[in-house]
């Protein structure tokens, strides 16, 4: 049996629909209900619904074998853990935004306002620029609206949100899509499991490419 940690919410519903067409289905899953574990003994999986943001603390922590998330969580929280496969699901950028009319004043550091701090502090140091982090949980293109920083480090899909905060895309940090990750000893025990999704998930990509 494969533990299989699915992030709760748009991005988790694309890639169990993508599990279920090569075999790993579990219709119970589209029943109405507040489940959050599904196993199906004749696919072999079990899935545990979690929060985007958590799925690499199960896989990493051994709770689950293998699970999907974002390419930013994973630069942002580095942990322990193998990176097997880009789904090319749920493209977006990391972006650094600001106003529109924004002029960076280079005499005193930049307020920076994100969830992703690592990912900001480490952009920052690469081009040797003096921040200063302001951390928030979500909403984040309200901060420089009210003077709360100069600049957001923030996930741009649509840039829609952007847009309607009249914020514009200063920067790039990079590009981010879904991964499969799998912890590090189920990688080793449950190899062929893995491997036999891994080669189904290549081969239904490449199909659908
Ligand atoms: C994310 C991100 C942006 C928005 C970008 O927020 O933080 O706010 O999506 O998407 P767009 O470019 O298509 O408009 P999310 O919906 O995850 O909520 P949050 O504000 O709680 O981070």
């Amino acid at each position: 049996m494969l533990n299989i940690a699915l992030p709760k919410g748009r991005l988790g519903d694309k890639v169990y629909n993508l599990l279920a067409n090569i075999g790993y289905d579990c219709s119970e899953i589209y029943d109405d209900n507040r489940k959050l574990i599904f196993t199906n003994e004749k696919s072999g999986v079990c899935y545990l619904l979690v929060k985007p943001s958590d799925v690499a603390i199960y896989i990493a922590h051994g709770a689950a074998d293998i699970g999907i998330v974002g390419k930013d969580i994973l630069e942002e929280d580095k942990l322990d853990l193998y990176e097997l496969l880009d789904l090319k699901l749920g493209k977006c950028n990391m972006c650094v935004a600001a106003p529109e009319n924004y002029i960076e004043d280079l005499d005193r550091p930049l307020r920076v306002a994100t969830k992703f701090t690592n990912i900001a502090k480490n952009y920052y140091l690469s081009l040797n620029r003096e921040i200063e982090i302001i951390k928030l949980n979500g909403s984040i293109e309200i901060a420089p609206l009210l003077g709360l920083s100069d600049v957001i480090v923030d996930i741009v899909e649509t840039g829609t949100t952007l847009k309607e905060n009249h914020l514009k895309v200063f920067e790039t940090i990079m590009p981010i899509s879904a991964r499969l990750i799998a912890n590090k000893s189920s990688y080793k025990f449950k190899n062929s499991e893995i491997l036999d999704l891994v080669t189904k998930l290549k081969k239904e990509l490449t199909e659908n490419d």
